[in-house]
């Protein structure tokens, strides 16, 4: 099954130049972004191509679907596009100017200070600690599950599992009472942002339910992150340096930008820790809740894992020294995030005129680059929609151009915890997976549900069934 080798060189096909598509109704392209953005982006692409042009309410949306154009946004001429626009000015009100929101010299400057905190080395660290709450969870939830046979909704699981091990990460105790807290202030956020509903443009102050939720919700967490780094900052100064826990948080205090001098005020320390905790948990949760899914219908994927965590691990539990000896647990993460890219669309606003091979992007226009669809382009995706995680092994993947393939986004504004997270995943993965399998409840439909982060809207449903025995 060699995918690229019959996939075209990466010229924009000349289908991706054509204009804005006749159907320039502002309202019936509100109600099909509302009802259902992905199918209204699929057949937009069916009809106008890899480039296109269509207007929402004020805005007008241009939407890249080809690589190249993908790369030309994200990494080419990434100066032109910032994150001056409704969808991040609503994430905004939760991180503020936190590393997902901020633009320009701000963001330069924190990302200058931030990068070396994520450095491989240091992001191994965490390994232990990650594999260590998995098997907490395994012994202390899943033993009794798969003993009483009992039907649960294994995304909700995986929720709570990544966030703990991000609260770990940060403030190297469990997160405890602000689990629940943080969650629920996401799940808030989501929905505003997420629904492309009318209704969630209303401003803030708004005294409706929702809002009140919402902003008690952000009450709660904002004082909770505020109280845990003036403890933090006091131990600092007041203990020895060896008592001091080496975790995201001390590092985020601790660091100083080389050009300036300057360290984090005490707001922007809470900034990039809600925007960590935030950006951190949701995401690598989904990516492995779709996994689960697509495991449960795909018994062949499933055998040949088995095979390779026993060959490998022989019962042990995994660390990040084994991680480069189990290829094929790393495949079906990043084949699981090709078909369900956690962070399935991401937006920009053109600052000034463009154009792309011909494509006319106006200044002011929201820039709309999809994961969700480029991962299904045919000419770079053979049977797009099969679930094959041989196709990231080296010999399927050459040719096929980098932003073909771009889950954690590209360029300057590359997921900065890319690493933690592919780590997280393959090791969360390889230790569940390893001791139990999981049989889907027919009964609960499966539903990608395009918020902010791609979900499954009615989660997934599944029983354990313990392996081995
Ligand atoms: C499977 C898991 C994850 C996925 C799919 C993912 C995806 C992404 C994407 C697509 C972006 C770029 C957004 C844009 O260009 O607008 C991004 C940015 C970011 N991610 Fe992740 N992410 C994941 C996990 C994480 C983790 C574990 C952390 C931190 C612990 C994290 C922290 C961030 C931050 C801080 C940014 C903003 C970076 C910047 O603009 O400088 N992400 N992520």
């Amino acid at each position: 099954m060699m995918e690229s080798s019959s996939a075209p060189q990466p010229q924009p096909n000349s289908r991706s130049v054509r204009p804005l598509p006749k159907d320039r109704h502002l309202f019936r392209n509100l109600h099909a972004i509302t009802a259902d953005p992905i199918d209204m982006f699929q057949r937009l692409i069916q009809t106008h191509g890899d480039a296109f042009q269509f207007p929402l309410l004020v805005w007008k949306v241009v939407y890249l679907n080809h690589p190249d154009g993908v790369q030309h946004v994200l990494q080419t001429n990434n100066k032109n596009y910032n994150k001056q626009n409704a969808d991040y000015k609503i994430i905004k009100q939760v991180t503020g100017e936190g590393l997902l929101t901020s633009d320009g010299d701000f963001w330069l400057r924190q990302r200058r200070m931030i990068q070396p905190i994520f450095q491989r080395k240091r992001i191994n660290e965490f390994g232990t600690m990650m594999v260590q709450t998995t098997q907490d969870m395994l012994e202390q939830r899943w033993a009794s599950l798969q003993k009483e046979q009992t039907t649960f909704d294994i995304a909700e699981e995986m929720m709570r599992l990544t966030l703990s091990i991000v609260g770990k990460a940060l403030f190297t105790t469990d997160l405890g009472d602000i689990a629940e807290t943080v969650s629920q202030s996401f799940i808030e956020v989501s929905r505003r942002l997420g629904s492309y509903n009318l209704w969630v443009y209303l401003p803030s102050w708004f005294p409706s339910a929702g809002n009140r939720r919402y902003q008690n919700a952000l009450h709660a967490l904002d004082s909770t992150v505020h109280r845990l780094i003036e403890q933090r900052r006091l131990d600092i100064s007041t203990q020895p340096s060896d008592e001091i826990p080496e975790d995201l948080l001390t590092f985020l205090i601790r660091a100083v930008d080389e050009e300036s001098n300057e360290t984090m005020t005490n707001q922007q320390v809470r900034d990039e820790v809600i925007t960590l905790m935030l950006a951190g948990h949701e995401t690598t949760a989904n990516a492995l809740s779709w996994t689960w899914y697509l495991l449960s219908q795909h018994p062949d994927v499933v055998e040949k894992l088995h095979h390779e965590l026993d060959s490998v691990l022989d019962g042990r539990l995994p660390t990040v020294a084994d991680l480069p000896n189990l290829p094929y647990n790393q495949q079906i993460i990043e084949e699981s995030m090709r078909l369900f890219p956690p962070a399935w669309a991401t937006t920009r606003n053109a600052c000034e005129d463009d154009e792309f091979n011909g494509f006319r992007i106006p200044k002011g226009s929201i820039v709309l680059v999809c994961p969700y669809t480029t991962h299904r382009h045919p000419d770079f995706w053979e049977d797009p929609e099969r679930f094959w995680p041989e196709r990231f092994a080296p010999e399927h993947s050459q040719g096929r151009p980098k932003y073909a393939y771009f889950p954690f986004g590209g360029g300057p504004r590359l997921c900065i915890g890319k690493h933690f997270a592919m780590m997280e995943a393959q090791l969360l993965l390889a230790t569940m997976a390893q001791r139990y399998h999981v049989k889907l409840d027919p009964s609960v439909p499966i539903v990608p549900e395009p918020l902010i982060t791609m979900r499954p809207k009615h989660g997934v449903h599944v029983t354990l069934i313990r392996r081995n025995e």
